[in-house]
């Protein structure tokens, strides 16, 4: 496993433009095998788990060409509806490829997904929705085996607003006789991205960003391209590694309506911000004040940034309390950030941060995707040299972080083992 070195103390300045989603790529990939035919992906970014998708795509039978700034995918050789179950469990998107392979074959064979290690994870939601659709679900010795003589619209309504359940059923209804409609849906602009990209190609699907999406039964999809929308996320995060440093940052990033609730709490936090339509600007404070966070299913502040903003706020004036709502184990990071003098307690889903002086570098390990992202922030305004050693789980979903952080003045670099 490699790890990232870095030099703290130095402030972040510059613009930094943002890459395409993670979290949009993964499920429009997987849409592309219901397209018997070549789809044309521009700004998919370049992480571990597109690359395991590509991979995945590959050995059911697609074909990956990469050309430039563009990924054409060929799935009309697709002849295969069943997923390895190493590759599986190397990625959680995978279990999005089940609603497409049910899409268009009306089988689907896999087990249960792997991905970072935040929490129990379940797919009830998604496996209960299929069978809404009429099609059945068995489980054997840890294989799940769908099929079905014909997917059939119904109303679905979900326990909870999931977003990848709420993927699965529309990948899933696609060529569905009748109309699908799923309420309480998730309301993520991943899922916007996911269904514009499914429109372009011919789908017919209503709703996106609502709690109610509705997804009218079509025959067919045909060859079309699509622009993967921008990482929320690495915005959020590249914002937060801006304010930890004290710095002054210009994103150049479309979507400020997509981050709300975290624009808002780097205010409160005492941030200077200025959105322009392709622009957001920030200006940290010398020292930033402490906020309360509470993780909420979108337009709320999303778990994703949760280990991300605890970060910043071990170093700011006062005592914050956050309050994690989705994820049962998102707190495994907080131990590591304590050892480079962080002062984080938690109990169940709160974690109470009382913000100290300084940090300090110390060997630390990633736990996971965004829990390895936050030793990173916290790295880069410690005393002295931090180590993050296990980057393997923030290759996953960031491209170029190292780079992008160079370029506004960090000091940090991969050694690899
Ligand atoms: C997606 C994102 C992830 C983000 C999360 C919540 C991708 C690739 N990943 O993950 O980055 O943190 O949304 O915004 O888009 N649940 C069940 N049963 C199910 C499905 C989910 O109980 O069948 C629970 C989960 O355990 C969790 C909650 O619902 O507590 C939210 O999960 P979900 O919205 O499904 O997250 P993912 O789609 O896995």
């Amino acid at each position: 496993m490699s790890s990232y070195i870095i030099e703290g103390g130095h402030k972040l300045e510059g613009t930094v433009k943002i890459s395409g989603s993670k979290n949009a790529a993964l499920p429009i990939l997987a849409a592309t095998v219901l397209n018997v035919g070549k789809t044309t992906l521009y700004n998919v970014p370049n992480i571990q788990d597109t690359q395991m998708m590509f991979k995945i795509l590959e050995t059911l039978g697609g074909k990956v060409e990469k050309k430039n700034n563009k990924i054409i995918i060929d799935t009309s050789k697709i002849n295969k509806f069943e997923i390895p179950e190493e590759l599986m469990h190397k990625m959680r998107s995978s279990v999005i490829l089940a609603g497409a392979l049910l899409g268009r074959y009306k089988k689907a064979i896999f087990s249960y997904p792997g991905g970072c290690d935040i929490g129990s994870r379940p797919i009830d939601l998604h496996l209960r929705s299929f069978e809404k659709l009429g099609i059945n679900v068995v489980q054997n010795y840890g294989n799940i085996i769908c099929d079905a003589e014909k997917i059939k619209g119904e109303k679905i309504d979900l326990d909870f607003p999931s977003v990848g359940a709420t993927e699965n059923i529309i990948l899933a209804s696609i060529y569905a006789e009748g109309v699908t409609q799923i309420t309480n849906a998730a309301m993520e602009p991943e899922i916007v991205d996911l269904a514009k990209c499914l429109n372009k190609m011919g789908a017919k699907i209503t709703g996106a960003g609502t709690n109610v999406i509705k997804i009218i039964g079509v025959q067919k999809l045909k060859d079309t391209g699509y622009k993967v929308m921008q990482d929320r996320i690495e915005a959020g995060t590249l914002l937060c590694a801006g304010a930890i440093t004290g710095g002054n940052i210009c994103l150049n990033y479309k979507n400020a309506n997509h981050i709300t609730p975290i624009l808002n709490k780097l205010e409160e936090a005492g941030c200077n911000i200025k959105v322009e339509k392709n622009r957001i600007y920030m200006q940290a404070p010398k020292k930033l004040k402490a906020v309360d966070i509470k993780t909420m299913p979108y337009p709320g502040f999303p778990t994703d940034m949760q280990s991300i903003f605890a970060s910043i706020l071990t170093t700011a004036k006062g005592t914050s309390v956050i309050v994690e709502n989705i994820f049962e184990n998102r707190y495994r990071y907080t131990a590591e950030l304590n050892k480079m003098g962080a002062k984080i307690t938690t109990e169940g889903k709160t974690a109470v941060i009382k913000g100290v002086r300084k940090l300090s570098g110390a060997t630390v390990k990633s736990t996971d995707l965004r829990g390895g992202a936050s030793m990173i922030l916290a790295g880069l305004c410690a005393k002295g040299m931090t180590t993050v050693t296990n980057i393997e789980y923030i290759l996953r979903g960031y491209e170029n972080l190292d780079k992008k952080l160079n370029e506004l003045g960090a000091k940090i670099s991969i050694q690899k083992e």
